[in-house]
């Protein structure tokens, strides 16, 4: 077992672990390079993770790509209802073809949701990439799209529990919507785009071209910028 491991074999994160100069600690943007002790922890050592095709004890699974770099996720779920009957995860698999900072995050995540005897459904639908960066002690800026990627398999294998149990009103279908209409450009490719590091107007219409074909988009990019920036990077 590893010395950073506790008797259930889950990560225990070091109280005193802070990001060094460089890293992005949860609510700052700083540009770096750098990896924090606990996403080299989680890094080296990933908790959690299947190391076989499939778990037929874990019936409830997401899968999802990450259009920022083509990566992919798999999460396994088991859900079980506690005494009280609420439904809790009390166990999380996962493996990706993503890199570091996605096996860190990822790793992190599945701590996260089933420490304690397991985070309720619905509370664990409330988690924030930013939850897991925090954890982490920050990412580097262009790596946050990469703690996207666990957080939204999640979310598919939480939809896919609601699916077989029958509790088909709980579905949520994240759907682009149209925001300039001219290039075809929706609310998902501007949430891309400022994963990847676009932090500006300008920067977000060099990647996107976003409101040079249609300019009476622009309030409502402006719009989905602060929202985007906000909730990735606080
Ligand atoms: S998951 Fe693709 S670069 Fe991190």
């Amino acid at each position: 077992m590893n010395t950073n491991d506790n008797q259930a074999g889950q990560a225990v994160v070091p109280a005193n672990t802070t990001a060094k100069e460089g890293d992005v600690a949860a609510g700052t943007k700083k540009e770096g390079w750098f990896y924090t002790d606990v996403v080299k922890e989680h890094f080296f050592s990933p908790k959690n993770f299947l190391d076989q095709e499939s778990s037929a004890d874990h019936p409830y699974k997401g899968m999802v790509g990450s259009p920022a770099c083509g990566d992919a996720m798999k999460v396994w779920l088991k859900i079980e209802k506690d005494a009280d009957g609420i439904d809790r995860i009390t166990d999380f698999k996962w493996k990706t073809f993503g890199c570091a900072s996605a096996i860190a995050s990822t790793s992190m995540l599945s701590v996260m949701v089933t420490e304690n005897g397991g985070l309720a459904v619905d509370d664990a639908l409330k988690l924030r990439p930013q939850d897991i960066m925090m954890r982490l002690g920050g990412l580097p800026a262009r790596k946050v799209h990469c703690s996207v990627l666990g957080d939204k398999a999640l979310r598919a294998a939480i939809n896919d529990y609601f699916r077989k149990s029958g509790q088909v009103e709980k579905i949520i279908i994240e759907q682009g919507r149209m925001i300039d209409k001219v290039l075809k450009i929706t609310d998902h490719d501007i949430e891309e785009a400022v994963l990847e590091g676009a932090d500006t107007l300008e920067k977000l219409q060099q990647k996107t071209k976003v409101g040079t074909g249609d300019p009476s988009c622009i309030p409502e990019v402006e719009q989905l910028l602060r929202f985007y920036k906000d909730k990735y990077f606080g």
